[in-house]
């Protein structure tokens, strides 16, 4: 298999704080890794410098997708490139139609003279939309505003469903969403998953990974890896926290920025 995604010694900052701290991993084609870790440690910052959300200043590091340097690339050019980011915190945006930005996205990147027909896009999101048990209504919404925490994560799966990204950054997917949308969610994901495609699930339970399968889960401390294995790492983290971990490595508080 080979390496689909790279991220190497990336350091990031916010408003002049050093939030990752030379964070390092490798993701193979097909492969779901899970990052796990205590609120504040960097794992949004991640997901945020990956897809290069302007708050966020790269100072260090490299990341590739399929070889390709993502941090040379624009915004614009890094959805294009098969990147994708199902946020934490889905922003609302009025005036725009659900079924509008969604076309529009597509069609960026299917290049021009090649944009789906009307029809056939319309018949792909109703029926993504029944497999997600979304009201179809949503679909001339205006994006995200008003929706509720587990709509606006359904609406952020329908995306990655209609978008067929090469690397899926799944943020907390999870937080919000009851164990029915969860169920749902997770069976939107495991239909996405391919030997082409990778995903990176961010969660702060092990819960949501009795869904996804993950081939690897990570932990993540004060802005970078600290320990990686299999899902019973996970299980671990769960039932008996994230002491152990600080304990062995002699962290005092999990705030970054502290050590
Ligand atoms: N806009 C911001 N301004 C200043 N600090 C921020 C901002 N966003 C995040 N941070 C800080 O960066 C650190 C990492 O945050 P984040 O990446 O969201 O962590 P996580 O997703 O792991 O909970 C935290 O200490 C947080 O307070
Ligand atoms: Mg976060």
């Amino acid at each position: 298999m080979s390496n689909l995604f790279e991220i190497k010694g990336l350091k990031s900052e916010i408003e002049g704080k050093e939030i990752l701290k030379g964070f390092d991993l490798t993701i193979k084609a097909g492969e779901v890794h899970a990052i796990m870790g205590p609120n504040g440690t960097g794992k949004s910052t991640l997901a945020s410098s990956i897809m290069g959300h302007p708050k966020y200043e790269v100072t260090e590091g490299q990341v590739f997708l399929n070889g390709e340097d993502v941090l040379e690339m624009g915004v614009d050019e890094r959805a294009l490139a098969g990147l994708f980011l199902a946020m934490q915190y889905p922003s609302e945006i009025t005036g725009v139609t659900n079924a509008d930005f969604l076309r529009s996205a597509i069609n960026a990147r299917r290049g021009e003279g090649n944009e789906i027909s009307l029809i056939k896009f319309v018949r792909q999101m109703e029926g993504k939309m029944k497999e997600l048990e979304m009201n179809p209504e949503f679909m001339h919404r205006y994006l995200n505003e008003g929706f509720s925490g587990g709509e606006k994560k359904r609406n952020e799966i329908l995306q990655m469903m209609l978008l067929e990204p090469k690397l899926v950054i799944l943020d907390e997917i999870d937080s919000g969403l009851d164990i029915d949308a969860l169920k749902i969610v997770a069976a939107g994901v495991n239909a996405m998953r391919s030997e082409e495609r990778s995903f990176l699930i961010i969660t702060h339970y092990q819960r949501l990974l009795n869904y996804i399968k993950p081939d690897h889960v990570h932990v993540m401390m004060q802005g970078r890896i600290v320990r990686s294995g299999g899902p019973e790492l996970a299980e671990r983290l769960e039932a008996e926290g994230y002491e152990w971990i600080k304990e062995e490595l002699g962290i005092v508080d999990e705030t970054v920025g502290q050590a």
